[in-house]
């Protein structure tokens, strides 16, 4: 269980973390804000999805080899540069706040790539993260889906994010393949 004095505790390491790149703050507080409105339709633990919104970026201004040992991972493993943050920043929600919850780990862990069969947290945070108030690529029917279909918002988010990783010549996870096999045939299935 997240209690108020965890989350306080969280909010005034990244107040003093992130000082120098507000940027960064606004999209976490964004992520925060965007994430309950949905934990209120879904029915999701607020104080979970606070603190997996405030920890999900908290090494994104790392380097990659500090992340790299941050996460205790070796380069093999199936993980993009781009999300290593996210390995990482779930390494530190255990060590550094002792978060336990491993759905709250989780949803740090997966919120860069997705998976298949993520659970509701993970599936908040991975879509609070692309649609939040502050992306300005995003339009608002694909806000409004996330109200009413999130699977199907995972799905497209994640079509979106292959095109893009593809077309600029980066790494693509098998996560997220795997994960847009699994969101398809869950939409015929249901649909
Ligand atoms: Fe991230
Ligand atoms: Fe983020």
């Amino acid at each position: 269980m997240i209690t108020e004095t965890k989350i306080i505790e969280i909010e005034n390491y990244l107040n003093t973390k992130f000082d120098e790149s507000n940027h960064r703050l606004i999209h976490i507080y964004n992520v925060k804000k965007m994430a309950i409105s949905l934990a209120m339709i879904y029915h999701a633990d607020i104080n979970s999805v606070i603190a997996a919104s405030y920890l999900h970026d908290a090494t994104k201004h790392e380097t990659n080899k500090e992340n790299l040992r941050l996460a205790g991972i070796v380069l093999d493993e199936d993980v993009p540069n781009a999300c290593l943050h996210a390995y990482a920043a779930s390494k530190l929600a255990k060590t550094k706040f002792n978060i336990t919850d491993s759905d709250i780990l989780n949803a740090i862990k997966y919120h860069c790539s997705g998976r298949a069969r993520m659970s509701l947290l993970e599936k908040i945070i991975y879509v609070s993260d692309f649609i939040e108030e502050g992306r300005d690529f995003v339009d608002e029917d694909l806000r409004d889906l996330a109200k009413k279909d999130l699977d199907l918002c995972v799905l497209k988010i994640m079509l979106r994010t292959k095109n893009y990783i593809l077309k600029n010549n980066k790494k693509f996870s098998n996560l997220t393949e795997q994960a847009i096999q699994y969101y398809q045939n869950k939409g015929e299935i249901n649909g």
